[in-house]
C-alpha cells in the first residue's frame, strides 16, 4: 500500500537486536530496560522508528526467530511490563515501534506444534507440514526410519534436509530453517485466523508496525512429493502468497495506521511491485539482490568475492527505478549480514571516510533507510578463529553439514570465508564507550565484545565533531530538512565510472547531487566543480576536480 507524505516515508529507522544492545542487570544478555536506559542516544541521533528483531519467549536456537509464545517476553529480555513501558517512552518521544513478525514458522516447543505431533486428528493436527514421506529402500542417510525417505530432497536453509521424522506422529515435517523452526501450515485456515488475531492482539498494544520474517515463503508449492535444491527457492512468491498477503492486511494492519515491511528472500522488482504498489497489501519489501554482491557465481555463499562497484550500481538503480512507483526500504546491512563497512568499505585505512561514504548512499536515495545499531559508529566484523566461539546457526549449521557430508574436512578449510561470512559480526555487543565490555554489561557478554571498543565507542563520538556518529546526525538531520532527499527522482549519473557512484535526484526544483568515491584511490571529475556543498566527509577541497579516497558528497545542482 502507498501513498506519498506518510510518516513512515519521512522516517529513518533504527533496527536494534535487543541480546546485544545494552544489559541492564549484568545477565551478559540485552535486554528491554537496558534500551529504555538508552533512548536519549537514539533521539539525539536523530532516528524516527525503531524495528526490534523479536523478543518473544523463545528457546533461541536461531536467536528468538523460534517463537515459542507470541505472547509473552522472553524472560532475560525482562516482562510486558518492561515491553509497554518502553513503548510509552518511545511514543513520549514521538518515537514508533515495529515488532518483528515471524509466523512462516514457530519454535518446536510452542504448544501448536506440541498439540500437533500428539494429535493428528486433534485441532492443532493440521497446523504444520506433516508429510508420510516416499518409500525407500535403501536410505541409509535418511532423516528417519530406513524405509521412508523424506518427501523431497529440499536442503533447509541452515544446513542439512529441510524434513525431520517425528516419531511421535510417525510423520515428515518441513522445516526451511532448522529443525527445532517447524513450518505452519497456511492452507490450514485455523492457522491463519489464530496468526491474525496474534497480530491484531499486538497491534492493539499500540504498536506501529512490523516486520515480516520471511514472509514471501508462507505459501508452499502443491505438490510437495519432488524438488530439490535449496527450500526456500522453491518456496519464495508461492502460488497463494497474495491471497495471503491480502487477507492478512485486510484482517489486521489496514485496519490500523501501521507500517509493514515484508522480508523477502529471492523476490524480485517485479513481484515487489505488486506486493507494494498502490493496491499491494506491504508497504515495503527487503531484497536481497545487494546482499549477494560478494557471492561467487558458482559457490554462493561458500565463495567471496569483491562485490563490485558496477554490480552495486547496477542493483541499486534497478530497484531505485523500477519501484518508482512503489517505495524502497534501504538497507546495506542488519543482524543476517556482515558489518558494512567491512564489507563495503575499507575497515582499516579508510574507516572513518568509507564508513560515512556508505552512510551517505544510504541517506541519500528515495525510500526509507534501515541504520543497523552500531553501523552508526563503524563497528566491524569481529576477528572470529573457530566455530566455538560462535552462535550464529546458520553458519554454524551450514559448516557442520557441509562437514558431515564430506565436502569440507575442517573448519579450517574455510575459516577466513566464515569470517566473513558468519552472522555473529553484527551480533557482538554495542559499543558504548571505554569501560569494561564497552559498557554493554557488568556480565560476561553472551558473544564477545569487538576488540577495538577502546577507541571505537559511542561515548568517544558523541565528544568529536568529525566522528562516524557525528556523520550520521548531520545527515539525519539533513534529510529531515530536504524533501528531495526523500522523495525526489533518482537519476543515475557516470554509469561507466568504475569508482564513483554518483546520482542525482530531484524534486520540482530541487536538484541535489551525490557523488561518492566508493575507492582508495583519488578520483578525478569536472562535473562537481561549481556546486554547493551541503554535507561532504572530508573538509571543503582545494581542488574541486578530485574527489579524495572515500569521499562523499551532497551538493545542490546548479
Ligand atoms: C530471517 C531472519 O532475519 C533471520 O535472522 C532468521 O534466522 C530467519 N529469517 C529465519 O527466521
Amino acid at each position: 500500500m502507498n501513498s506519498e507524505g506518510t510518516w513512515w516515508q519521512d522516517a529513518v529507522v533504527y533496527q536494534i537486536y535487543p541480546q546485544s544492545f545494552n544489559d541492564s542487570d549484568g545477565d551478559g544478555v540485552g535486554d528491554l530496560s537496558g534500551i529504555h536506559e538508552r533512548l536519549d542516544y537514539l533521539d539525539e541521533l536523530g532516528v524516527d522508528i525503531i524495528w526490534l528483531n523479536p523478543v518473544y519467549d523463545s528457546p533461541h536456537h536461531d536467536d528468538g526467530y523460534d517463537v515459542r509464545d507470541y505472547r509473552s517476553i522472553r524472560e532475560e529480555y525482562g516482562t510486558m511490563a518492561d515491553w509497554e513501558q518502553l513503548l510509552a517512552a518511545l511514543h513520549e518521544r514521538d518515537m514508533r515501534l515495529i515488532m518483528d513478525l515471524v509466523v512462516n514458522h514457530t519454535s518446536d516447543e510452542h504448544e501448536w506444534f506440541q498439540a500437533s505431533r500428539r494429535a493428528p486428528d486433534g485441532e492443532y493436527g493440521d497446523y504444520y507440514v506433516w508429510r508420510d514421506g516416499r518409500p525407500a529402500t535403501d536410505a541409509t542417510d535418511s532423516p528417519g526410519p530406513p524405509d521412508r525417505a523424506p518427501p523431497n530432497d529440499w536442503e533447509a536453509a541452515f544446513g542439512g534436509p529441510a524434513w525431520s521424522y517425528d516419531d511421535l506422529r510417525g510423520q515428515y515435517y518441513l522445516h526451511l530453517f532448522l529443525e527445532e523452526q517447524p513450518d505452519l501450515d497456511w492452507t490450514t485456515p485455523d492457522v491463519r485466523t489464530d496468526v491474525y488475531e496474534m497480530m491484531e492482539w499486538w497491534l492493539e498494544k499500540g504498536i506501529d508496525g512490523f516486520r515480516l520474517d520471511v514472509i514471501n515463503l508462507v505459501s508452499k508449492p502443491a505438490d510437495l512429493s519432488s524438488g530439490r535444491g535449496p527450500g526456500i527457492e522453491a518456496c519464495a512468491g508461492g502460488p497463494r502468497l497474495e491471497e495471503f498477503l491480502a487477507e492478512m492486511a485486510a484482517e489486521t494492519f489496514d485496519n490500523y495506521d501501521a507500517v509493514t515491511i515484508g522480508e523477502m528472500p529471492a523476490v524480485t522488482v517485479e513481484q515487489a511491485r505488486r506486493y507494494t504498489g498502490p493496491d499491494g497489501p506491504l508497504d515495503m519489501v527487503f531484497h536481497f539482490d545487494h546482499m549477494t554482491l560478494d557471492y561467487d557465481e558458482e559457490d554462493g555463499w561458500w565463495g567471496l568475492t569483491e562485490p563490485s562497484l558496477a554490480d552495486l550500481k547496477e542493483v541499486i538503480t534497478r530497484w531505485q527505478t523500477e519501484l518508482a512507483d512503489g517505495w524502497n526500504a534501504l538497507y546495506l546491512g542488519n543482524h543476517d549480514q556482515p558489518r558494512i563497512v567491512s564489507r563495503f568499505g575499507d575497515d582499516e585505512q579508510y574507516r572513518y571516510e568509507s564508513a560515512t561514504a556508505l552512510a551517505t548512499l544510504l541517506l541519500t536515495l528515495r525510500g526509507t533507510p534501515f541504520i543497523y545499531q552500531g553501523d552508526e559508529l563503524s563497528i566491524r566484523n569481529y576477528p572470529f578463529e573457530s566455530l566455538a566461539e560462535q552462535e550464529d546457526a546458520m553458519t554454524v549449521g551450514r559448516v557442520q553439514a557441509a562437514i558431515d557430508r564430506g565436502e569440507i574436512d575442517s573448519f579450517e578449510t574455510v575459516r577466513e570465508l566464515v569470517r566473513e561470512r558468519t552472522r555473529d559480526n553484527a551480533r557482538t555487543p554495542m559499543q558504548w564507550d571505554a569501560t569494561a565490555n564497552a559498557g554493554f554489561t557488568d556480565g560476561d557478554p553472551w558473544l564477545p565484545v569487538n576488540p577495538d571498543y577502546r577507541e571505537v565507542n559511542a561515548a568517544a563520538q558523541q565528544d568529536d565533531p568529525r566522528s562516524v556518529l557525528a556523520y550520521y546526525q548531520r545527515l539525519i538531520e539533513l534529510r529531515h530538512e530536504t524533501p528531495a532527499l526523500v522523495y525526489g527522482e533518482y537519476e543515475l549519473l557516470l554509469p561507466a565510472h568504475e569508482s564513483v557512484f554518483a546520482y542525482r535526484r530531484t524534486l520540482e526544483d530541487d536538484r541535489l547531487l551525490v557523488v561518492l568515491n566508493l575507492d582508495d584511490e583519488p578520483s578525478r571529475l569536472e562535473t562537481l566543480a561549481a556546486s554547493p556543498r551541503l554535507l561532504g566527509n572530508y573538509d571543503d577541497p582545494t581542488d574541486t576536480t578530485t574527489l579524495r579516497p572515500y569521499e562523499a558528497v551532497i551538493a545542490q545542482d546548479p
